[in-house]
């Protein structure tokens, strides 16, 4: 009985092994093909990440391409109306303040995700602004498809709230006040204070605002609320800008804009403006709205993401620059990227997330996760979880992401960069052509484009970008060109370009 006992248990104890050895077997099998899916999955969002980079490859020599088709491209768009798709739009500005203004003036700030009013008080010679009251606030959705009616109403009456709360503490005034109003859309102007908008950008949608002068409809809305002020200026974003930055810095003869859009003006010389002629008058120059997020050159380094965002979008084949630059669109590239990412290769679990919805993932988010400097990146961690709702993922997994955040926000700053030298090269400030300015060639020449927009004020990585591009392109004239920051400059630069156009003393550019 022992015995047979003893051959039982062998068998029992056999038996037991050789499942042992199969579950060990099977186990081994289970991680081995586990190990072989998730290297797969691996290569697969490596190869992605990776494929994604090489589109959007800006090595120097395109980018100096780029700048060559920008100045290309200015050239035609002022040569005639529809000569290119930078529009090179007229905007009859063609004195800037320069800080003798005095008075006080009121400014209307509209294009952007906020609405603005401001006050702004200037002492003349000497003393610059002496006061300045800004109030901002997010404009509801709603109203960006709205009518122009609501639109306009809307901004007045903040405007009545603003004004009555700014002078309750003064004597009523029966002085007409004067108002700069920023509108940052293209618009056809006919004068420094009427015009027509063109198309609506970055989400705006009121189809009753077409073939309407903006100055007459705010003008309208103005008198309805009851309040006695006269537009005295209508003014792109980037022309405020220019405004307060050459009011600070008279080298300043440019400005960008790298918000929710983007944009460019410059100062350019009258008989440049060749579709123009005969209908200005002979001053020196005029400040030229170029709208360059409307800017194409085959030169761009476009990838299947930008395509199919460009497909999804309201304007389609439109605003092909800004949509590979500004703040609407960038954390949009970055989630379709990362999306595709987490469809082909898993890595990031399931994908019924919030990374299917389009524009889940805002550029100001996009920004924190590529500036999450902390060794084991709990900023993208925390982003994912409570943002996007994917829980966990690993660190590898969100060195990814990183990378294709730096991919998208670094293509973006080079471009800025080519805009901005092709706008130095036009009016011979790059080094390389003949002088225009009547100075010898060679004599270096300090130059200041003012920029404004969250990208480059709150971005600092998307700003060194763009400084090292400019290095990479210009080389040792870099040493002469300056980008300074101006804040809320689109607006108080109207309040100023205001003053100055009601000024007996204006003094030409
Ligand atoms: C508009 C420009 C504006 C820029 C920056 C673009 O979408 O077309 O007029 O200057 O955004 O706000």
């Amino acid at each position: 009985m022992g015995g047979g006992g003893g051959g039982g248990g062998r068998g029992v104890w056999f038996g037991v092994a050789a499942g042992c050895a199969a579950a060990a077997c099977v186990i081994a099998v289970a991680l081995v093909s586990r190990r072989v899916k998730s290297h797969r999955r691996w290569q697969r969002a490596a190869e992605l990440v990776a494929e994604f980079e090489e589109g959007c490859a800006t090595p120097v020599g395109r980018l100096k391409q780029v700048v060559d088709a920008m100045v290309v491209e200015m050239h035609a768009g002022l040569a005639s109306d529809g000569g290119s798709k930078l529009k090179m739009l007229l905007t009859y500005v063609d004195s800037l303040p320069h800080g003798s203004e005095k008075g006080i003036y009121y400014a209307l700030d509209l294009g952007g995700t906020n609405f603005r009013v401001l006050q702004v008080q200037l002492g003349g010679k000497g003393s610059n602004i002496l006061k300045q009251k800004v109030e901002r606030q997010p404009i509801p959705q709603e109203l960006m498809t709205t009518t122009c009616e609501k639109m306009f109403g809307f901004i007045a009456s903040k405007l009545k709230q603003f004004v009555e709360k700014e002078e309750e503490s003064r004597e009523g005034t029966s002085e007409t006040r004067a108002l700069g109003f920023t509108f940052s859309f293209p618009v056809k102007q006919n004068s420094v204070s009427s015009g027509v908008l063109i198309k609506w950008t970055k989400g705006f949608s009121i189809e009753d605002a077409f073939n309407k002068d903006i100055v007459a409809c705010l003008q309208e809305a103005l008198t309805k609320e009851g309040l006695n002020m006269q537009v005295a200026v209508l003014v792109n974003d980037t022309v405020g800008t220019l405004a307060l930055g050459h009011y600070h810095d008279q080298d300043t003869v440019a400005a960008v804009i790298i918000g929710t859009g983007t944009n460019a003006c410059y100062v350019e010389r009258t008989d440049a403006i060749i579709k123009y002629q005969g209908l200005l008058t002979n001053y020196g120059g005029m400040v030229i709205n170029m709208e360059w997020g409307n800017f194409w050159t085959s030169h761009l380094p476009r990838t299947l993401y930008d395509i199919e965002l460009d497909e999804d979008s309201p304007n389609r084949t439109d605003q092909g620059f800004e949509k590979m630059i500004s703040g609407m669109y960038l954390g949009e590239i970055a989630r379709r990227v990362l999306f595709k990412i987490a469809v082909e290769s898993e890595v990031f679990g399931d994908v019924g997330s919030k990374l299917s919805q389009p524009f889940a993932l805002s550029t100001p988010l996009m920004a924190t996760i590529h500036e999450d400097d902390s060794a084991d990146l709990r900023e993208v961690k925390r982003i994912f979880e409570q943002i996007l709702q994917i829980p966990d993922i690993p660190l590898k997994t969100r060195r990814l992401v990183v990378k294709v955040c730096d991919i998208v926000s670094r293509r973006a700053a080079r471009l800025v960069a080519a805009g901005i030298v092709g706008i130095l090269k036009k009016i011979g400030r790059d080094g390389s052509g003949p002088s225009t300015s009547g100075r010898p060639r060679g004599e270096p020449r300090r130059t200041v484009v003012a920029v404004e927009g969250g990208l480059y004020e709150r971005y600092s990585l998307f700003r060194d970008y763009v400084d090292e591009a400019i290095v990479e392109i210009l080389g040792d004239v870099a040493q002469n060109i300056f980008l300074k920051t101006t804040v809320d400059g689109s607006g108080t630069g109207a309040a100023l370009l205001a003053a100055a156009h009601l000024s007996n003393r204006k003094s030409y550019i």
